[in-house]
């Protein structure tokens, strides 16, 4: 059977559209603004040089030494254990969970495209109670855009890698790009851009407590796609003789900058018009229509062109996401890729309405336990504990259990001196770091 790989420049733009995302830009600056800007900003900064880019490289190598599905290639890689290391694969379940309320929101950004074209709310109040209205009560409209999301997902992972996958990468990616570009270029002639780079990058450490730190390390996790084989499986399609330090380059700096120039330019539109930094995920549906509207007719233009760049990041992640469990499907249960597809969309599509149902007065009361609905628990659930479970999982897979001879023959030419580094990071510095992480979450400091 012919093995359908990536060409070059089509791992890089799957693979960077993968990691950009919503998280990039609906839910960077929402928790940027939540928990206080600078301080919160560097911490997450850290995390994604320190450790983001070392887990990136260690997540291709496996994937592009495996060359199978993510349990399958845990399994293969392992010297002895293997029916133990095998379930290091079953981080590929995460992505199915995350596509749960990542589909709801790809959902109302549809919505959004739709309805900018003729109307945006005179103020912010307006538009809260638009965005609300849509969110408490409008089960249809949410189930309408939810399932056109399903829809468009499913399709593209039954074309396949090379004909589904890095097609659609290779025209959403670049035209994400110019799109974020140019709104970013008018941002820089507004006078309130200095204010949003101070938010952005002068540190308040008072701000910073151990939530906001297991945020920003869950954070550059889930924005750098890391922890739960969406990078490895697309590494496994990967041309021999790739370059891995290189396109993790590539995918970090890609991934990083768009949500920089994302997060400056929000806060400028939100300063400069006025709208105020609406706190939590209501940021980019609620507090920037409303500074849309203060633009006049080109407020129009800009935000259809801001939802659909919104549309265009969550869907190349969304394909990535689901991937993972459809090669595990096809690899080991030999399942077509067609069933592959259908079945795995079906399973986020379905609970997916679950997530909705639970912000929908009256069902909502049904559907939230503690301080959290069932939609925001899945997503704090797999961000905040799975993935970094996911990438400690594999440092330490990479770190001690393959042997150093085989991780040093493919990496050592790659990383010249910065080889050691590299190395120590994943078995000591990453680690201590997600150790750290889990004790905040247990609650003991
Ligand atoms: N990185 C994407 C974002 O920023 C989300 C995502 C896609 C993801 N694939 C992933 C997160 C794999 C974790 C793992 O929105």
């Amino acid at each position: 059977m012919k093995i359908a790989r990536f060409s070059r420049v089509g791992f890089i733009l799957a693979a960077a559209g993968s990691a950009v995302g919503l998280g990039n830009i609906w839910k960077f600056p929402y928790i940027t603004g939540e928990y206080g800007g600078g301080a919160f900003v560097l911490v997450y900064l850290l995390t994604v040089l320190l450790i983001g880019f070392s887990i990136m490289i260690a997540e291709m190598l496996i994937g592009y030494m495996g060359r199978k599905d993510t349990v399958t290639s845990f399994e293969n890689l392992a010297p002895t254990n293997k029916h133990l290391w095998k379930y290091g694969g079953f981080q590929a379940l995460a992505g199915l969970f995350i596509m749960i309320f990542y589909s709801v929101v790809i959902g109302w950004i549809f919505h959004y495209i739709v309805t900018s074209l003729t109307y945006l709310p005179s103020s912010v109040q307006e538009a809260e109670t638009t965005f609300n209205l849509m969110l408490h009560t409008d089960i249809w409209t949410q189930l309408f855009y939810h399932s056109a999301a399903f829809i468009w997902i499913t399709y593209v992972l039954t074309k396949g890698i090379k004909g589904g996958i890095e097609k659609m990468n290779m025209v959403l990616m670049p035209a994400l790009m110019i799109i974020l570009l140019g709104m970013f270029m008018y941002a820089l002639s507004l006078d309130t851009f200095g204010r949003a780079f101070d938010f952005m990058f002068a540190s308040d450490w008072s701000k910073i407590n151990s939530e906001a730190f297991v945020v920003a390390v869950g954070h550059a996790f889930f924005t750098l796609s890391l922890g739960m084989g969406a990078i490895m499986t697309y590494s496994a399609s990967m041309e021999k003789n790739s370059n891995l330090v290189r396109n993790a380059f590539w995918v970090v700096f890609l991934d990083t900058t768009i949500a920089l120039v994302a997060g400056l330019m929000l806060f400028t539109f939100l300063y400069q018009y006025g709208a105020g930094p609406a706190k939590g995920p209501g940021l980019v549906f609620i507090s920037l229509p409303a500074a849309f509207y203060e633009m006049g007719i080109i407020g129009n233009v800009f935000a259809v062109l801001f939802f659909l760049a919104l549309a265009f990041a969550g869907l190349t992640s969304s394909v990535s996401l689901v991937e993972p469990m459809v090669q595990y499907f096809i690899d080991r249960f030999d399942w077509s890729r067609v069933k592959a597809s259908i079945l795995m969309g079906l399973f986020f599509y379905l609970i997916g309405i679950v997530a909705l149902l639970s912000n929908i007065d009256g069902f909502k009361e049904y559907l939230t336990w503690g301080d959290k609905n069932f939609f925001d628990w899945v997503d704090y659930v797999t961000a905040a504990i799975m993935l970094p479970a996911g990438g400690l999982i594999m440092a330490v897979f990479v770190g001690f259990i393959i042997p150093k001879s085989k991780v040093s023959a493919i990496m050592k030419p790659q990383l010249g001196f910065a080889f050691e580094a590299w190395y120590f990071s994943l078995r000591y510095l990453t680690p201590v770091a997600m150790f750290i992480v889990m004790l905040s979450l247990m609650g003991v400091f």
